[in-house]
């Protein structure tokens, strides 16, 4: 028997990189994620930043009405952010921390430090009939936190493997982590810096049902073309899966 199929999210929010770098209409972001669409994507992720530095309002309100999977709105946990999740709906939001000077999100959410405001977060998100997923480091502590402040689903960091792939404690990490958080009744999510070369003890471990990647297929796809880009992934994902066998 092979493991369950696991979800493939692209992000799609380095589209909009390139865009912003002329401010001008090309590369549409949502253009690229019919094409992640057409090429057996699950779901699109993008990532609205404080500073607009790529996704803007706009290609948030236009990804939710236009495309045909489902929409993971990423975001810090502001006022701001959550009003525009309570308008749109999108199927999930993924709640994570954010820095304006960092060049990505460099670490999970603070679960215990951020308590209240990831409280509220949630129960809001809730009452709009949104799933919600916290962004946080491969750790018990974060985990049970996870749990206690009633999050549908976690999102293991896995910037920590993709910079050392070859540590097998950064492995053992995430498998544990997903291990506990599944036996919580949580869903288990994973991603960052995952790629075609790195992805596939990640997406071996059972209890990760989804995978969001976005700057590897990105910048692939500048080469292969995002179809191609997507495919690639979605085949290291089966692959990795397949091979599993239990
Ligand atoms: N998951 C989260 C929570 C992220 O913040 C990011 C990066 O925006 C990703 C996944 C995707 O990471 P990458 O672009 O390195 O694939």
């Amino acid at each position: 028997m092979s493991l369950r199929y696991q979800r493939l999210y692209v992000n799609i929010d380095h589209v909009a990189t390139v865009r912003q770098a002329r401010r001008s209409p090309e590369p549409d972001p949502v253009a690229a994620a019919r094409l992640c669409e057409q090429a057996g994507a699950d779901g699109i992720t993008a990532h609205l930043r404080e500073d607009r530095r790529h996704i803007q309002d706009d290609d948030i309100r236009r990804l939710a009405a236009e495309i045909t999977t489902v929409l993971n709105f990423e975001c810090a946990a502001t006022d701001e952010m959550l009003a525009l999740a309570e308008a749109l709906r999108p199927a999930a939001v993924t709640i994570v921390p954010e820095r304006r000077e960092e060049v990505t999100t460099e670490g999970g959410l603070d679960v215990v430090r951020a308590e209240p405001q990831l409280r509220d977060a949630i129960a809001r998100l809730r009452r709009a009939g949104v799933r919600t997923s916290l962004f946080i480091d491969a750790e018990a502590n974060a985990v049970r936190q996870s749990h206690a402040l009633g999050a549908d689903a976690i999102e293991l960091h896995t910037g920590p493997y993709a910079h050392a792939p070859a540590d097998p404690r950064t492995l053992r990490a995430l498998a544990d982590a997903a291990a506990l958080g599944a036996s919580l009744g949580m869903a288990v999510h994973a991603g960052h810096g995952l790629s075609v070369q790195n992805v596939g003890p990640v997406a071996a471990i059972p209890e990760i049902e989804e995978l969001n990647i976005g700057h590897a297929i990105v910048g692939r796809a500048i080469f292969v073309g995002m179809v191609e880009a997507v495919r690639e992934i979605r085949r290291a994902m089966d692959d990795a899966r397949e091979a599993d066998r239990f």
